[in-house]
């Protein structure tokens, strides 16, 4: 039986995954806020496959939160065989979380960061372990600010997006060199996936997902396929996805070197 953890596995895409892999038989930890979407996934699942599910309650932009639960991962599970950051709550303004960090770079990247390099252990014991980021490959490599990765200065959606995404492909560096044995995707949807879309979000974006959703998106039970292809026989090394279709990785001549400086920028935050 392989363990999959999921953050963001209470709703969207992580909650159709979550329900795959419990109904393949897998234990699968899901990590989300809502106690009440844990429940409401529990009740949609055989009464059989209940015991192999487990929760964590956190609030992935607090980084209290991310390492409360990385601790009991590490605690409660010897080996992790796939980790699937899906966690998502879009701000299309900047907003600063009671830890006093920028909330959108702490949930898209800093949660993502702590959970790849605190459980690199926990993977290392796996045969074939696979990370799925599901951060929309393809950013410009110079998409990140490195001087300012919290935008105190000039943040807009589109270039806190952008340096997210260009942050969690040169993650997928930091991660493979230090296990080679690792799959590290960025993963991004073919196309608009049918979700909650939890966020805030103005007017505009509201309008477009209401009305794009219903004609254009699939279902997020659609979505994921891939992802379970993926996740069930994973090649070591970085590789990049829009749904089923392999891309090639963004690359830079500085990679190496933004790989060391996010790190180290990123330590020094913490
Ligand atoms: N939907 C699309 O068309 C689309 C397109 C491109 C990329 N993506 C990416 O695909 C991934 C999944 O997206 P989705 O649309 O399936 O998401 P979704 O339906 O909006 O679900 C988001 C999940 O994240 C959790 N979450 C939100 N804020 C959290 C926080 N602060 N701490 C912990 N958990 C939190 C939510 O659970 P709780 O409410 O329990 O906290 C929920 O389980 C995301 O990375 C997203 O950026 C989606």
């Amino acid at each position: 039986m392989r363990t999959i953890v999921i953050t963001g596995g209470t709703d969207g895409m992580g909650a159709s995954l979550a329900r795959h892999y419990l109904a393949a038989g897998e234990r699968v930890v899901v990590i989300g806020r809502s106690r009440a979407k844990f429940d409401a996934l529990l009740a949609s699942v055989v009464p059989s496959a209940r015991p192999r599910a487990g929760f964590i309650a956190a609030d992935l932009s607090l980084v209290e939160d991310n390492r409360r639960a990385i601790d009991r991962l590490m605690r409660d599970h010897d080996r992790i065989d796939a980790l699937i950051l899906a966690a998502s709550y879009i701000r299309q303004r900047r907003y600063v979380t009671s830890e006093g960090r920028e909330a959108s770079w702490s949930l898209f990247f800093l949660s993502k960061y702590l959970f790849v390099t605190e459980l690199a252990e926990s993977l290392r014991t796996a045969d074939r372990p696979v990370i799925v980021n599901t951060a929309v490959p393809g950013a410009r490599a110079d998409a990140i600010d490195f001087d300012d990765l919290e935008m105190a200065d000039g943040f807009t959606f589109r270039r806190s997006n952008a340096q997210q995404r260009r942050a969690n492909e040169v993650l997928g560096i930091l991660a493979t060199e230090r296990n080679p044995a690792l799959g590290y995707l960025t993963w991004g949807p073919a196309r608009l996936v049918r979700t909650g879309f939890a966020g805030e979000v103005g007017t505009g974006m509201k309008v477009a997902t209401a009305i794009l959703g219903p004609l254009l998106g699939q279902r997020a039970e659609d979505a994921v396929r891939p992802i379970i292809r993926l996740v069930d026989a994973p090649a070591p090394g970085r590789a990049a996805y829009r749904g089923a279709e392999a891309l090639p990785l963004t690359s830079g001549a500085q990679d190496e070197n933004d790989a060391a400086r996010l790190a180290a920028a990123v330590r020094a935050s913490l």
